[in-house]
C-alpha cells in the first residue's frame, strides 16, 4: 500500500459541530467504576468488574490483555455502543448515561468513529458509500463528502478500489475500509478494535502513520485495543486489562 503523502489538509473536522465548540471537558474519557455484565441464560459473565481510568485529548492510549480479558466490551463503553450496568461514562464531557437514543445517536455521528474488530461493512455499499456514510448522517453537502471520501480512501491506499463492494475485497482491504469509515469525518475520538490484525507489517506501518497524521490534524484522541507490538510501540500509554479489571497503566512514548 502507498501511503497518500500529498500533504493536503484532508483530515480537519467537516465542521464545527456543537459538541466541538463546546468548552473542553479536562479528558476525553472518564470512566469511574464502570462496569458490564452480560446475562447468558440464568448465568452472569462480569465482563468488566468497576473500571475507572481518564484519558485526556490528543492520545495514543492502547488497551491490552488476553483474549476475553474485556477489550472489546471496554472499547463499546467509551464508544457508546453499548451502557454499563453501573458505573459512569463521560465522554468529551457528556455523561453518556443522561442521553436518549437520539442524543446517543446524535453524539456518536459528531463525536466518534468505530473501527470493529469485524469491520462491520454494510455488504450492499461499495467501499466509497461504506466511507461516505458518516458523512451523510451529520449533513455534509455532497462535494465535501465526495473530496473527503476520496481522500481518505486514497489515504489508505484504495482509492483505485472505491466502487468495490466489501466481498470483493481481501480481508486487510475491508479492514482499511474500515479504517477510512472511521477517520472520514476527522472525528474527537476515534476507538479502533485490533486496527491492524489482517495487515502486513508495512501497509499497518502506513495505516499507523496515518493516524498519527490524523491526530496531529484534528487533535483526535485514539483508544486502541491491540495485540500488535508495532502499533504499541506508538502508544503513549498501555492499560493492560485482566478478567474485566485495568491492572497496570504504563507510560508511553510522551511519558505521559
Ligand atoms: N454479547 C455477549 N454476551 C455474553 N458474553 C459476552 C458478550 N460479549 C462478550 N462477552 C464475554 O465478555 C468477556 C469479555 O469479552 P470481550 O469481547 O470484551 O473480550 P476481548 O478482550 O475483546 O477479547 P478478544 O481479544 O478475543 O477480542 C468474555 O468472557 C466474553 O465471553
Ligand atoms: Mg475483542
Amino acid at each position: 500500500m502507498v501511503p497518500n503523502g500529498t500533504g493536503d489538509q484532508i483530515m480537519s473536522p467537516p465542521d464545527a459541530s456543537p459538541a466541538a465548540t463546546r468548552a473542553q471537558a479536562a479528558n476525553a474519557v472518564r470512566l469511574r467504576d464502570a462496569a458490564r455484565t452480560y446475562s447468558v441464560g440464568a448465568v452472569e459473565v462480569p465482563a468488566l468488574r468497576g473500571i475507572s481510568i481518564d484519558i485526556p485529548y490528543h492520545r495514543f492510549s492502547m488497551v491490552i490483555g488476553a483474549s476475553g480479558s474485556g477489550k472489546s466490551t471496554l472499547l463499546n463503553l467509551i464508544g457508546c455502543i453499548d451502557a454499563p450496568t453501573r458505573g459512569t461514562v463521560e465522554v468529551c464531557g457528556e455523561a453518556i448515561g443522561a442521553l436518549d437514543d437520539d442524543g446517543l445517536a446524535d453524539f456518536r455521528a459528531r463525536n466518534i468513529g468505530f473501527i470493529f474488530q469485524t469491520f462491520s461493512l454494510v455488504p450492499v455499499l461499495s467501499a466509497y458509500e461504506n466511507v461516505e456514510y458518516p458523512l451523510v448522517l451529520v449533513g455534509t453537502p455532497e462535494s465535501e463528502r465526495r473530496r473527503r471520501t476520496m481522500a481518505v480512501l486514497d489515504a489508505v491506499g484504495l482509492g483505485a478500489h472505491a466502487h468495490r463492494r466489501p466481498n470483493e475485497l481481501s480481508g486487510g482491504q475491508r479492514q482499511r475500509v474500515a479504517i477510512a469509515r472511521a477517520l472520514v469525518k476527522a472525528p474527537q475520538i476515534v476507538l479502533a478494535d485490533e486496527p491492524t490484525a489482517n495487515l502486513d507489517s508495512e501497509t499497518g506501518a502506513a495505516i499507523i502513520e496515518l493516524m498519527h497524521r490524523v491526530q496531529a490534524e484534528s487533535h483526535t484522541t485514539f483508544v486502541f485495543a491491540t495485540h500488535d507490538p508495532q502499533l504499541m510501540s506508538q502508544a503513549d500509554e498501555i492499560f493492560v486489562i485482566r478478567d474485566g479489571t485495568i491492572v497496570e497503566r504504563r507510560h508511553g512514548r510522551s511519558n505521559a
